[in-house]
């Protein structure tokens, strides 16, 4: 790995054994994009590679001179409006109402290692020869605001991880209206498009799409990063699939609005925008100050789309989720939300936290209702006190009885909320979010406390903490069940309203800071009604996050898989629910419930007493498999196999580094009569090892399996069936493989 300038021909190239990513300084001293994809031999002089055509209608930057327009230029970091008509990263709105800018190249410095992004989630270095960082300095010479681009390459894997800053040197104010993460203009639009949208329950399926001339988008403008779209998008050439061909992969660490567009022009080049949603940001940036933008990856991988994610999984799991917890296997957890929703007692949680004991739990989890006044959803939001009609000796009381039966405890929270019906909101009215003058509109009866005021978040910081000093408490589920409306901050005067959406955001990120270093030990779960802030920015503070409210299993092979592209399963919370589901009303086999959960964090989301004594008996086995397998399932290489968006099958797997261990997870949602034969040919294996299936005594050398594939027909149903197992709808196995 290496960044490489030549001062001469002005070009930079950072390039490691996977990618070059090239760039120069243009004519006009602005930065140019020349390359980013394979790595490619370095060269003193790239100047070739700069694209410059004669077209009609086109406009021109230098007088007398008919090539150079930067409509028709690849560029660094672009603005609209001097020649160029695309959308752009950068938009200043000045006093004089102009809202050109041209930053030009000033000077460079490249370090080891990786810069810190204050107050933002980003990835990061252990060690200096990790990564090297480029970072561009270039200076607007009319308002004096400059610029800094920065590039980090890591030694390893097709990555390049982008930010800007922009400091306000000038003597007059000027707002930022656009200042997106990452400009990235390619030289062709030969791509398919893939985004990973839904709803609440439906998170993160895949969609994929011709890209066009034209612009394609996914954004989110609700204050989280939503459960309508992912902050993450892809590119793939049309002939490349999971294991083959050429892919990119975008993502944005943040958990606010964002927008993530693909701009196809009419001569087929590609712009590629990523950053904080533009539409309703304002920043206003005095003489002196600056603004930093959230950092946005792109992974390029030729090896497709599996390539892509495993170097992602590397990437978020290594060098984006911290602490203690992130290289350790994670607790399986029972939590009591399904089990009883708002209506429980002390004795009652006791209950089912001793059952989950006897069957091998680790974790109890109380969920929502514990504190205030919160008997339903109508109150107590804000109060984090307990309630001691249900816990008599407060959380302090319970965390104790929990920790004698032998588990560790966890306790959930939703720190942005209050309902009106609690002490907090009677105190303090004027904290939420609202516009003056305006009605203001409620999600689940609750409001949205306004997080980009330091006071509100210290408040919120100081009375969990008292509860986290005082009880044992493990864990915590940071909930968020509202997008926010409204968005309007009493505390902020009229031309800083732009930033409120933003500032909230970093409140957040500041409550999980100062969370994270006093309580270290503490594992944080994100959630936001489920998947509804399943992003990057989260990752770095809470090393898992509950995928989705919908527990069912079919439900949830698509959630997972549309998940697992851009995130490791060591994120994904998943859990084992009753039948018939709450979500979906459906019945699948409890064995099935647990071969989808295995593929994540983990746990139950049910009362184990409710059982039958054989179902108990299942748990206990599922649960002594996930702790004989969890450091592989979560932390090892996975590989998608047959996709649930595309058919009736899925299947996955991971393997260890060492290629000695691996776990398949097929499933068949429905059943068919006398079916075809089918296999599933394996990845990642080592062709030479031969591999024992204990479960069947059949052993299979690792090109056979990868070639001629794993045979998963179980040919006879009903009376012909050969052994007991059910052969019927929503079926699924496991598979153990052990190198002999
Ligand atoms: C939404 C979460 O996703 C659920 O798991 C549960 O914690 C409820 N909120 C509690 O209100």
């Amino acid at each position: 790995m290496n960044i490489l300038y030549n001062e001469t021909t002005r070009t930079f190239h950072l390039y490691n054994q996977e990618i070059s990513y090239i760039m120069a300084v243009l004519p006009n001293e602005q930065m140019g994009q020349l390359y980013f994809g394979k790595k490619i031999r370095h060269r003193e002089d790239f100047s070739h590679l700069l694209e410059m055509s004669s077209r009609p209608m086109t406009s021109y930057v230098f007088e007398g001179d008919r090539h150079f327009s930067l409509e028709h230029i690849k560029q660094e970091y672009g603005v609209y409006g001097a020649t160029d008509y695309r959308h752009p990263a950068v938009e200043i709105l000045q006093t004089n109402g102009s809202r050109l800018s041209d930053f030009r190249y000033q000077s460079h410095d490249i370090t080891d290692g990786k810069p810190k992004l204050a107050g933002l989630p980003a990835t990061y270095t252990e060690e200096s020869n990790e990564a090297k960082t480029l970072t561009l300095h270039l200076a607007d010479p009319v308002t004096g605001v400059r610029l800094q681009l920065l590039y980090t390459i890591f030694c390893r894997g097709g990555i390049i991880a982008r930010s800007a800053r922009l400091e306000n040197r000038g003597p007059e104010i000027v707002h930022l209206t656009t200042a997106m993460s990452l400009c990235m203009d390619l030289p062709d639009c030969d791509y398919e498009w893939l985004q990973f949208s839904g709803a609440w329950s439906r998170e993160r399926h895949l969609r994929v799409r011709r890209l066009e001339q034209g612009i394609q988008a996914v954004d989110s403008r609700r204050g989280n990063s939503s459960h309508e779209h992912n902050p993450f998008i892809i590119l793939k050439r049309p002939t490349a699939d999971e294991f083959q061909g050429e892919v990119i992969g975008f993502s944005l660490i943040y958990s606010g609005n964002f927008l993530a567009q693909a701009e196809v022009d009419t001569h087929n080049t590609t712009r590629v925008l990523l950053g904080i949603h533009p539409r309703g940001f304002d920043w206003k940036l005095e003489p002196g100050e600056s603004f930093q933008t959230p950092e946005a990856v792109m992974v390029y991988s030729e090896t497709g789309l599996n390539g892509m994610s495993q170097t992602f999984h590397r990437l978020y799991g290594k060098r984006l989720a911290r602490g203690y917890w992130r290289d350790r296997v994670r607790p399986i957890l029972n939590n009591n939300w399904e089990a009883t929703y708002f209506d429980f007692t002390e004795d009652r949680l006791v209950e089912i936290a001793a059952k989950a004991k006897e069957c091998g739990v680790e974790l109890f989890v109380l969920d929502d209702g514990w504190f205030g006044s919160r008997s339903n959803d109508h109150a107590g939001l804000g109060d984090w006190t307990p309630n001691i009609n249900r816990l008599p000796e407060g959380i302090t009381g319970l965390a104790q009885r929990i920790e004698d039966l032998g588990l560790k405890f966890g306790l959930w929270f939703e720190p942005e909320m209050v309902n009106r019906d609690s002490d907090l909101y009677r105190a303090h009215p004027d904290w939420i979010l609202q516009t003056p003058e305006r009605s203001i509109s409620h999600g689940r009866n609750q409001y949205v406390l306004d997080f980009s005021r330091g006071e509100i978040v210290d408040y919120i910081y100081g009375m969990m903490a008292k509860l986290l000093r005082e009880a044992k408490i493990s864990y915590i589920k940071w909930d968020m069940n509202r997008s926010i409306t409204e968005c309007y901050s009493a505390s902020l005067p009229a031309d800083r309203q732009g930033e409120v959406f933003h500032r909230y955001i970093l409140g957040v990120y500041d409550l999980y800071e100062r969370l994270n270093s006093e309580f270290p030990q503490v594992l944080f779960e994100s959630c936001a009604s489920g998947g509804g802030r399943f992003d990057p920015g989260m990752l770095y503070y809470a090393p898992q996050g509950w995928a989705s409210d919908n527990s069912d299993a079919v439900e949830r092979l698509k959630i997972q898989y549309g998940t697992s592209f851009c995130y490791p399963i060591s994120s994904i919370g998943s859990h084992v629910s009753v039948t018939p589901n709450h979500q979906v009303f459906r019945n699948t086999p409890l064995h099935t419930r647990a071969n989808v959960a295995c593929f994540g964090t983990f746990g139950y989301e049910l009362d184990l007493n409710k059982l039958t004594a054989d179902e108990q008996q299942q748990v206990k086995a599922q649960i002594s498999f996930m702790k004989e397998y969890r450091e592989l399932l979560q932390f090892g290489t996975f590989y998608r196999l047959a996709s649930p968006f595309e058919g009736n099958i899925t299947c996955w797997m991971v393997v260890d580094e060492t290629k000695t261990r691996a776990v398949i997870g097929w499933y068949r949602v429905l059943c068919e009569a006398n079916q075809p034969y089918t296999r599933i040919r394996l990845k990642g294996l080592n062709p030479d090892f031969c591999y024992l299936d204990e479960e069947t005594g059949a052993s299979f050398y690792g090109d056979e399996l990868m070639n001629v594939g794993l045979i998963t027909s179980d040919g006879m149903s009903g009376e012909m069936a050969v052994d007991d197992r059910n052969y019927g709808d929503f079926d699924s196995r496991i598979y153990i493989l052990k190198k002999v």
